[in-house]
């Protein structure tokens, strides 16, 4: 299967045209078809599109990493675009979600679900389709589904809380999924945020397809919270791991980039607007 991979929306911009917007989103044309993976926080994701000459009304699928409004604002426009199509996520994509953030000294609430009611996005032809566990959903194209947590060092993010059943707790994002396609150079792994921890999301793809080569490992890490020691762990895990190329973006944050870089040298890679991964 010919794959091309390019990112439709991110914090940086690599290439003459395209905007940056703290988002993700990218965009897999593939010989047997085009799918969204993400789709930014809603400003970018057309915009981007049209000046990097990619047709969203081609696109056969949209998966949703989880219910952050970076990766989720941007489905009314694609909609708007597309139509029908299906839209592959964990049912607890809707859940209400607060960030609690320290700006100027004060402690600051914003809401950062997804923006959009069910009913709204399926007007604009969403039909969801809902997975909690590993599912295949296409030839060779698989999703996470939960991710079992399992290292010591990869903890929630402490700021990030969600409201289940009218209870707030420190959001645990069971529905962090990522997204696998199983390439003739080794699994190609496309992260959203990682909240479920990038080296338990790697482990738990391991065990479910049995395959231990990594192509590539692309999109949002998360690394940015960690404190240096658990990010020394992560590194020394994902070293251990066979991984031909790093193409991180948006949450990884510039400190774990510069650390990533510095240990994968040419393997390494920041995935910026208009960054294309061929495979
Ligand atoms: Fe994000
Ligand atoms: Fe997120």
């Amino acid at each position: 299967m010919k794959t091309r991979i390019t990112i439709l929306c991110e914090n940086l911009v690599g290439r003459l045209v395209g905007s940056g917007e703290h988002g993700y989103s990218c965009l897999i044309e593939t010989d047997k078809g085009n799918y969204l993976f993400d789709t930014g926080n809603g400003h970018s994701v057309v915009p981007n599109s049209l000046v990097l000459n990619k047709d969203l009304k081609s696109i056969n699928k949209i998966f949703l990493s989880h219910g952050h409004y970076d990766h989720t604002g941007g489905l009314p426009e694609v909609l708007k675009l597309k139509g029908k199509v299906d839209v592959h996520v964990h049912p607890y994509v809707f859940l209400d979600r607060i960030a609690v953030l320290k700006e100027n000294g004060k402690e600051t609430k914003r809401f950062v679900g997804i923006p959009y009611k069910k009913g709204y996005l399926e007007s604009l032809g969403a039909n969801f389709v809902f997975n909690k566990d590993f599912v295949e959903v296409g030839k060779g194209i698989f999703l996470t589904g939960e991710v079992p947590r399992n290292t010591s060092f990869e903890k929630p993010d402490p700021r990030l809380f969600s409201e289940i059943d009218g209870r707030v707790n420190q959001d645990i994002f069971l529905d962090d999924q990522s997204l696998i396609f199983d390439t003739d150079k080794g699994l190609v792994v496309i992260l959203g945020c990682a909240h479920s921890g990038m080296i338990n999301i790697i482990n738990h793809v391991i065990h479910k397809t049995g395959k231990e080569k990594f192509h590539a490992i692309l999109g949002g890490p998360h690394l940015d919270f960690l404190t240096p020691e658990q990010l020394e762990e992560s590194i020394k895990s994902l070293k251990e791991t066979k991984i031909d190329k790093i193409g991180v973006s948006h949450c990884t944050g510039m400190r774990a980039a510069f650390r990533l870089h510095q240990e994968f040298g040419d393997r390494f890679f920041y995935g910026c607007v208009g960054s294309v991964l061929e495979i």
